[in-house]
């Protein structure tokens, strides 16, 4: 009676020593990682100088559909300080708008002239196809589908890789008459510095396949989650701070450390242009097949472009944690404290560093790549010729283009 009594007692208080260790340990935690990430913030620089990136020439891709408040607001202005930075001869600036209905034309001519002004060498181009247009035409052969509601509509992603490679269409012609670049630079509309494109372009010393920033449109979410994979390929565990599930990108972001993973793509993209010049066919932007996508699975083609990337498994795709963007001014503010502080508080870093052991815990990776597998796996015994690697940025989703923006399905 009394020993067993004494047992119990002893074993409550083990359980009580252990939890206290824990929380003091989390709290160590907490301060260490904090100093860590304010002081991987305060090296960019020092990395941007360390970097001898000046002679690069860089390929400036981008598309814009409804953009003319971020245009305005900053972006504008900071692509031509960034082209100031690099300087005009060592720029191309390609752009891409199509079928906005606020005033995105005009914010870009204005944008136009300024490059103009600056000799800045362009390609802009405001294409007065809306959405209402590519959904009414009479459906094509490829980029359409059979949808659950009775119609053959358009499927987003394959538009998306249309325009996008769109806007690489005038790096082939200058390769062509014998006009190169080291990086191929794509700009979503996202607010940034000169200083943001300098450290990302620097990552890892400036060898990578794919270097990416981290975006925010609600802070202390992030936003691009169609992309993103950790080093094994899986989605984020959760979309705030540390995201990863594998220990390799969950440990790097941990320390504010260049993450590996496998796909990124998050506002801002600096790649190693040489495969899209190189290359015969080129590396471009492009849909899952259309007989894939009708066993309801879908992939972005800003990861798939990394899972054809030749380069990716042997350079590297990083997301940079230390080049932070935002969708609008409140946004980018938020993830830069002004302070010096690290860009995630102590509440942050305590809470989400239980919350990410919890969900690794009890949640499984194994249900999704099963249902994504047998799906692929159907497929490929349908079409034994046809094969896809980017497996990994599938997932369980049929969208399509609509009048006024996309829909699942
Ligand atoms: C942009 O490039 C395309 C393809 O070369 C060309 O057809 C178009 O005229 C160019 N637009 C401008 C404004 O230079
Ligand atoms: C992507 O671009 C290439 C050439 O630049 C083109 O042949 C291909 O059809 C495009 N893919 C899509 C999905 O539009």
């Amino acid at each position: 009676m009394v020993s067993a009594r004494l047992r119990r007692s002893t074993k409550s208080r083990l359980l009580r020593i252990a939890l206290i260790i824990s929380l003091i340990w989390s709290l160590v935690e907490v301060v260490i990682i904090r100093r860590e990430l304010a002081l991987q913030d305060q090296l960019q620089n020092h990395r941007i100088q360390a970097f001898d990136g000046r002679h690069h020439k860089i390929y400036i891709a981008s598309e814009h559909w409804n953009n003319e408040a971020v245009l305005r607001e900053s972006w504008n202005a900071a692509l031509v300080d960034l082209t100031k930075m690099l300087g005009p001869q060592n720029v191309y600036v390609s752009i891409y708008e199509s079928g906005s209905w606020d005033n995105t034309k005009d914010a870009l001519r204005e944008l136009d002239t300024e490059l103009e002004r600056l000799s800045v060498p362009r390609n802009i181009t405001l294409d007065e196809h809306t959405h209402e247009d590519e959904i009414s035409r009479p459906p094509g052969t490829s980029g359409w589908i059979d949808t659950p509601r009775g119609k053959k509509e358009l499927r987003r992603v394959p538009y998306l890789s249309k325009i996008r490679n769109l806007t690489l269409r005038k790096l082939h012609e200058l390769a062509q008459s014998g006009e190169t670049f080291d990086r191929v630079l794509f700009l979503n509309d996202v607010v940034f510095t000169t200083q943001d494109i300098m450290a990302l372009l620097a990552t890892n010393d400036g060898q990578y396949a794919a270097a990416c920033s981290l975006d925010f449109a609600k802070p202390p979410t992030y936003y691009d989650t169609f992309a993103l994979r950790d080093s094994q390929g899986h989605e984020t565990v959760m979309q705030t701070w540390p995201y990863f599930r594998s220990r390799a990108s969950r440990t790097a972001i941990k320390y504010g450390q260049l993450v590996p993973v496998s796909s990124c793509w998050n506002g801002i993209v600096a790649m190693d242009a040489r495969p899209f010049i190189d290359l015969d066919p080129p590396l471009q932007f492009r849909g899952i097949p259309d007989s894939l996508a009708r066993a309801h699975l879908e992939g972005s083609e800003c990861c798939l472009i990394h899972a054809d990337n030749g380069l990716s498994s042997s350079a590297g795709v990083w997301l940079n944690p230390n080049v932070r963007v935002g969708y609008r001014r409140a946004a980018y503010d938020a993830v830069h404290p002004l302070n010096g502080e690290a860009w995630v508080s102590a509440w942050q870093v305590f809470t989400g560093l239980w919350q990410n052991r919890i969900r690794r815990w009890t949640t499984t990776t194994r249900f999704k790549s099963w249902t994504v597998g047998r799906r692929v796996k159907e497929w490929e015994k349908l079409h034994p010729d046809e094969q896809e690697p980017g497996e990994f940025c599938l997932i369980n989703e049929m969208q399509v283009l609509v009048e006024n923006g996309w829909a699942h399905v």
